[in-house]
């Protein structure tokens, strides 16, 4: 009776340390191969999503792909929320418009990122993913232009290029 306990104990200990493990060695390639991923960033982001636990590595695509896109959407909310704020001069107006554009964009380029990833067309998957990642940098390029513009969206972009940069990565590592 206590040996079965101890049985059931050991494989319960392997299970959960089985499915942390899977993202937590996947971050750690994955911020290996990328110096603009964070480690930290890449497991919190995960593990805060309630179906990752016990996930493979293909449904961990397939989940952070589904959280970008909410991120994407939410950023496209934010923008438009900062675009009725008087504190904003034309020229930022103007860039926050531009990244509205690029953020809007950028959601239905991921949805056929996921029918891409969903039919293992990862060549197709990687093409849009990168797509939708440039949003990022060309909004903040735009602020960058001119000298003294506060670029508010810093953060924004960030998470949205790192949640990128996961995506792709780890589908490098399926691929192979
Ligand atoms: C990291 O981010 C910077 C700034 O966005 C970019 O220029 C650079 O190409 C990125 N590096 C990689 C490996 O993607
Ligand atoms: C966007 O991604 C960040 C980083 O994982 C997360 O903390 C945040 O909750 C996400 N926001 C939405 C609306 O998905
Ligand atoms: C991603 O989101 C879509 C639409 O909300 C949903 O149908 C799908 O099950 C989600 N995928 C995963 C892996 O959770
Ligand atoms: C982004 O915001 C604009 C303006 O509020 C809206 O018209 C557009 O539908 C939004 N796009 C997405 C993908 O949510
Ligand atoms: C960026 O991601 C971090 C880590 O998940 C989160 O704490 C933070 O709220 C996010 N910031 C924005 C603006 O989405």
């Amino acid at each position: 009776m206590r040996c079965l306990f101890f049985i059931t104990f050991l494989v319960l200990l392997h299970n959960t340390m089985g499915c942390n493990d899977l993202i937590h060695l996947s971050c750690k390639k994955a911020a290996a191969s990328d110096p603009n991923l964070s480690y930290n960033f890449c497991v919190s982001s995960l593990e805060a999503i309630p179906k990752s636990h016990g996930a493979d590595l293909e449904q961990l695509v397939a989940l952070t792909l589904n959280l970008t896109i909410s991120n994407a959407t939410s950023i496209n909310s934010t923008i438009s929320k900062l675009l009725l704020d008087k504190k904003f001069d034309k020229y930022a107006k103007e860039c926050l418009q531009d990244c509205l554009e690029l953020y809007s964009d950028a959601v239905p380029t991921l949805q056929e990122a996921v029918g891409a990833f969903k039919a293992k067309d990862y060549g197709k998957a990687n093409i849009e993913i990168s797509a939708a990642m440039d949003a990022s940098s060309t909004c903040e390029d735009g602020f960058m232009e001119k000298k003294g513009e506060v670029y508010p969206l810093k953060r924004e972009n960030d998470n949205f290029s790192q949640l990128n940069v996961i995506s792709l990565a780890f589908m490098n590592t399926l691929g192979h």
